[in-house]
């Protein structure tokens, strides 16, 4: 299973940044908020890109927010494996899957608890990634959603049927216990379980 860190709940980013680059995690998780799509709001972009030089991994950058458009080519241009934004937006989503790929980076797609998992199925052929959220979208550290593990289901049926090698992502409350309901999916994304502890590596291994 590869693993994806979140530092949403971090006390201190720099430090878990650099405490990060010495564990196997596979991609730093970047949480974006807009304070539109969701109530909270992240830094902007021009104080947030100095922390990514503190990272040696690729990022997986998830947009909480109602424009990805407008986000995008901001995050394009750093070390970024993945740029993921929200189906439910439900505007420009082609073009904003376009402008992704036009930058050479994977393309995900984000499904909140309450959205339907049929709501994919236009965008199928255009995504390397869906974000199955396991809580909702907006802050760390809440309790995984027992119905996730319908979903992940769901959705991984979706994708045979289409004969689809789109990959499954499942982002909040993930823990040793929580895991166990995502074997279906290919990247478990973890922020408080893994930064609030003191050793990342053991958590990480934990996870795997
Ligand atoms: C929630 C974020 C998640 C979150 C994960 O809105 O998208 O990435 O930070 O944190 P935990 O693992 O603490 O739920
Ligand atoms: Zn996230």
């Amino acid at each position: 299973m590869k693993i994806s860190a979140s530092f949403l709940s971090s006390k201190d980013v720099v430090r878990d940044l650099k405490k990060l680059n010495e564990t196997n995690v596979d991609f730093i998780h970047v949480d974006i908020m807009d304070g539109k799509f969701v109530k909270k709001k992240t830094m902007p972009f021009r104080e947030m890109k100095h922390i990514y030089k503190y990272t040696s991994k690729r990022l997986d950058v998830h947009l909480m927010v109602e424009d990805p458009i407008k986000y995008i080519p901001l995050y394009a241009g750093l070390n970024t494996e993945y740029i993921t934004f929200h189906v439910e937006v439900g505007h420009d989503i082609l073009d904003c899957l376009e402008l992704i790929h036009a930058y050479s980076i994977k393309a995900g797609l984000a499904l909140s608890p309450n959205t339907k998992v049929s709501s994919l199925v236009p965008y199928l052929p255009y995504v390397d990634m869906i974000l199955i959220m396991s809580v909702e979208p907006g802050q760390g550290g809440q309790a995984f959603l027992p119905e996730t593990k319908n979903k992940i289901e769901e959705v991984r049926t979706l994708l045979n049927e289409y004969h689809s090698s789109v990959i499954i992502n499942i982002d909040g409350g993930i823990t040793e216990v929580t895991k166990s309901e995502c074997r279906m999916a290919d990247i478990l994304t973890a922020g408080s379980y893994i930064v609030e502890a003191d050793d990342f590596q053991e958590q990480i291994n934990r996870l795997r």
